[in-house]
């Protein structure tokens, strides 16, 4: 198997499980041509997030890494008119990208896009109470995980839902004597993960349109 197969499979998938719904499409088409990099979760990923979210009964979510707003689109759409999303995101330019979608698909009321380093927004986001969070995806510069998993367990209660993405990368998360600053953040993560007794963690690869990689759920006690 290799990831044209594995991107043939997602597609068969996405065909009959993802019809009826443009909306998603439309939003990646208006990402490119923004020129955006197309690191977004895939649409099957983004369709589970939604999910997850639904059957939580989520209203309140919390976001690190924007970029677009596509996985936001898809949480958006699953906290309800009274549910709101924060999301957070380091680069102006997709933050006004993402701005832009969430307007044009109806989502801005629900949707507080922040600029700037999630470090320095996270205090404000704690100081304000917005927390805390139902569900919280973390989906920024891996080399900061652990320090956003400290967050956001913070902005936490018992029965928050936690998802970390990119915990696989190609499986490099196993080599500790990787250089790259990302697969380190990745390994405190999980260090975190298996170390703090107020979380109870799994992790799941996966195969497809995105290539060999994973994501990390984990449940506040
Ligand atoms: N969640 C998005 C993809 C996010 S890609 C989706 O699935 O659609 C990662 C994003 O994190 C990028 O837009 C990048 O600019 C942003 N980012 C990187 N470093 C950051 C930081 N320190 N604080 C907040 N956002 C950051
Ligand atoms: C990258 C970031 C992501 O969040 C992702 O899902 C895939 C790739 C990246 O920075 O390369
Ligand atoms: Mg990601």
């Amino acid at each position: 198997m290799d990831s044209e197969e594995w991107s043939r499979v997602d597609a068969w998938f996405a065909e009959r499980l993802l019809a009826g719904d443009g909306d998603h499409d439309r939003l990646l088409e208006a990402n490119a041509r923004a020129g955006l990099p197309e690191i977004d979760v895939s649409p099957l990923q983004g369709k589970f997030l939604h999910l997850l979210a639904r059957a939580m009964g989520a209203r309140r979510v919390l976001e690190i890494g924007t970029l677009g707003g596509y996985s936001t689109l898809w949480l958006a759409r699953a906290v309800g008119p009274e549910g709101r999303v924060v999301t957070l995101e380091y680069e102006p330019r997709h933050a006004a990208v993402a701005r832009s979608n969430l307007v044009r698909f109806g989502m801005n009321d629900r949707v507080d896009v922040r600029t700037g380093a999630a470090l320095d927004l996270l205090p404000k986001v704690e100081a304000r109470g917005h927390g805390p969070f139902d569900l919280v995806f973390i989906d920024a510069d891996k080399a900061n995980q652990d320090v956003y998993l400290a967050w956001a367990l913070r902005l936490s209660r018992p029965g928050t839902a936690i998802i970390g993405d990119n915990v696989v990368r190609d499986g490099e998360v196993v080599d500790g004597d990787s250089v790259n600053p990302g697969v380190q953040g990745i390994r405190r993560f999980v260090d975190l993960l298996a170390s703090e007794p107020r979380l109870s963690a799994t992790a799941i690869q996966t195969v497809g349109a995105k290539g060999w990689d994973g994501f990390a759920f984990a449940v506040v006690e």
